[in-house]
């Protein structure tokens, strides 16, 4: 039971609540959404924009590890002259992604999105269950650059897992 009510408090007790309200509110606001919209620059303007949207290529044609492995990871540059070899190859961009093709070497790409080690977290889990990336990634398919949409806190994660009647003791994702 909750004794007493605002009306109780002095003028002081009640303005020292509502800051510490305040405060906390505030820091739990920025905390849950610090990395969203996170955009950093990659080493090449890759767009999903021009590739997943305007050329309709599936996101499994690159990321087909989402399907079976906790890491959806980024294609090799071996995936990319799938169509490279002949597209674009005047451009500044596709010449460095020959390069390093050619050298035998991934484009060190930024990453976006990240959990802390102490989560276990697994794409294919996920993808079996019909859920789109886009559940937990936006609408990759519009952006020019990837920016990261959604903040991927454990509210987000334990939320979907109550509506979908999946676990949600402790160690189901920390172990
Ligand atoms: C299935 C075919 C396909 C694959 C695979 C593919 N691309 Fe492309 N890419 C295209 C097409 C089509 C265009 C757009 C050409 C146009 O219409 O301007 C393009 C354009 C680009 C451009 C813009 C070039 C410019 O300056 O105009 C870059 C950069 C690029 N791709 C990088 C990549 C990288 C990096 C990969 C691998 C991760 C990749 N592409 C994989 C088909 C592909
Ligand atoms: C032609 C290959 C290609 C296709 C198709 C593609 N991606 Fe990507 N994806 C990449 C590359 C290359 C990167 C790394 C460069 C970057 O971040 O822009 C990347 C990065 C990402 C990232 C950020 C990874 C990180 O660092 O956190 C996400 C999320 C992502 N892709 C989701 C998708 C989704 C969803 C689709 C379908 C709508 C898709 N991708 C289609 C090649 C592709
Ligand atoms: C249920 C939520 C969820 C779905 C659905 C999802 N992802 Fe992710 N994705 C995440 C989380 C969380 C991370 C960070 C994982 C980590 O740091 O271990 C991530 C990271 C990534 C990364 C970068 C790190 C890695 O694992 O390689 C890429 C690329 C990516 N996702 C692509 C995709 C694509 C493509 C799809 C659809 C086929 C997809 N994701 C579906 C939640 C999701
Ligand atoms: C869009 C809904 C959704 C989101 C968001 C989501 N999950 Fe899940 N997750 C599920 C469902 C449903 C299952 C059960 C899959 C099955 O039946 O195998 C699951 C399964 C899991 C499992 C395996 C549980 C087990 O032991 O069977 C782990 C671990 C997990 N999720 C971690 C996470 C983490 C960490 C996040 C946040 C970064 C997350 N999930 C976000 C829906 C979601
Ligand atoms: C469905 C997955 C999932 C479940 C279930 C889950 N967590 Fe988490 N937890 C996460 C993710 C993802 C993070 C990292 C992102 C964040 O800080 O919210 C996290 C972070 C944390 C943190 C660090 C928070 C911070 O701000 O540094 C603590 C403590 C924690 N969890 C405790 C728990 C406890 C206790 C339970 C059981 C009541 C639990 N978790 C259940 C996914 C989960």
């Amino acid at each position: 039971m909750v004794s007493g009510d605002l009306s109780t408090l002095n003028p002081k007790q009640f303005f020292a609540i509502a800051l510490i309200l305040l405060v906390l509110g505030g820091w739990s606001f920025f905390d849950s959404f610090s990395n969203v919209g996170y955009a950093p620059q990659q080493p090449i303007p890759f767009s999903h924009k021009l590739h997943a949207g305007t050329n309709k290529i599936p996101c499994l044609y690159c990321h087909s590890n989402a399907e079976r492995s906790r890491h959806a990871t980024i294609p090799a540059m071996a995936v990319c002259m799938n169509c490279h070899t002949v597209v674009r190859t005047d451009r500044p961009a596709i010449q460095m992604v020959t390069a390093y093709y050619q050298a035998g070497k991934p484009m060190p790409w930024i990453r976006v999105h990240r959990e802390p080690d102490y989560v276990y977290f697994s794409h294919q889990w996920h993808i079996a269950r019909g859920f789109a990336c886009q559940t937990c990634h936006g609408q990759v398919q519009n952006m020019d650059v990837i920016q990261q949409s959604k903040d991927l806190k454990m509210g987000f994660c334990i939320s979907c897992h109550r509506q979908n009647k999946a676990p949600t003791d402790c160690n189901t994702c920390h172990t």
